[in-house]
């Protein structure tokens, strides 16, 4: 049983949440891949695979190309299996931005027509200690903007890190059996 986690990542915070996610998988029985959209190896295929988790963050409004060209590419396949769309953004982390992360979350795929069986905003992190001096300062003028935290000497992470579990938990029983996922569009965080 394997699901392939396919991300794009400019600052490795999309890349910490697969991992979690691979983590929640591997305590249920559940083998992953972990894939960057950029570099992946070459033939690659998501024929094997029984299910597909994709993630990618918001820069500037956008997701990565990468991973546009890895849905196009492999919409086939994808529309075979059930899958999982992750967007990561700051907007998600406050009820503020929720609306916004939201239409950010849904017109990825809308965009190239690919329909994932669900669909998440997910709260990504202000990565500071991996910005340049620049960057640092821009950011930490968007986070007061925005009411985020502007302590630069360290990382603030926003990820909400039980919706990741929860959503690790709900691949893993629908892959042994139990959970319908198809059909299913709620996100999976607790009630
Ligand atoms: C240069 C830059 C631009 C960003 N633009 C947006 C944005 O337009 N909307 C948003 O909600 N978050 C934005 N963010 C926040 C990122 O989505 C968030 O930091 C995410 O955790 C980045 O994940 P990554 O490290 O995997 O790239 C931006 C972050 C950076 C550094």
């Amino acid at each position: 049983m394997s699901v392939a986690i396919i991300y794009a990542s400019h600052y490795g915070h999309t890349r910490e949440i697969c991992e979690r996610l691979a983590e929640g998988l591997r305590l249920r029985d559940v083998n992953s891949d972990i894939l960057d959209a950029g570099d992946l190896p070459s033939g690659f295929s998501l024929r094997g695979y029984e299910a597909a988790i994709v993630a990618g963050s918001v820069h500037y409004g956008r997701h990565p190309r990468s991973l546009t060209r890895f849905v196009r590419a492999h919409r086939d396949d994808l529309d075979t299996l059930p899958s999982a769309w992750l967007s990561v953004s700051l907007a998600a982390a406050d009820e503020r931005g929720a609306s916004e992360a939201r239409e950010l979350a849904s017109r990825f795929p809308e965009r190239i027509g690919w329909q994932p069986t669900l669909t998440m905003p997910v709260a990504g992190a202000l990565s500071y200690r991996r910005y340049g001096p620049l960057r640092r300062l821009m950011m930490r003028q968007i986070a007061r903007m925005s009411g985020a935290a502007t302590d630069t000497t360290r990382d603030h992470v926003y990820t909400d890190w039980d919706q990741i579990d929860a959503l690790a938990a709900r691949v893993g029983e629908t892959l042994h059996g139990g959970v319908q996922w198809r059909g299913a569009e709620r996100d999976p965080r607790p009630e």
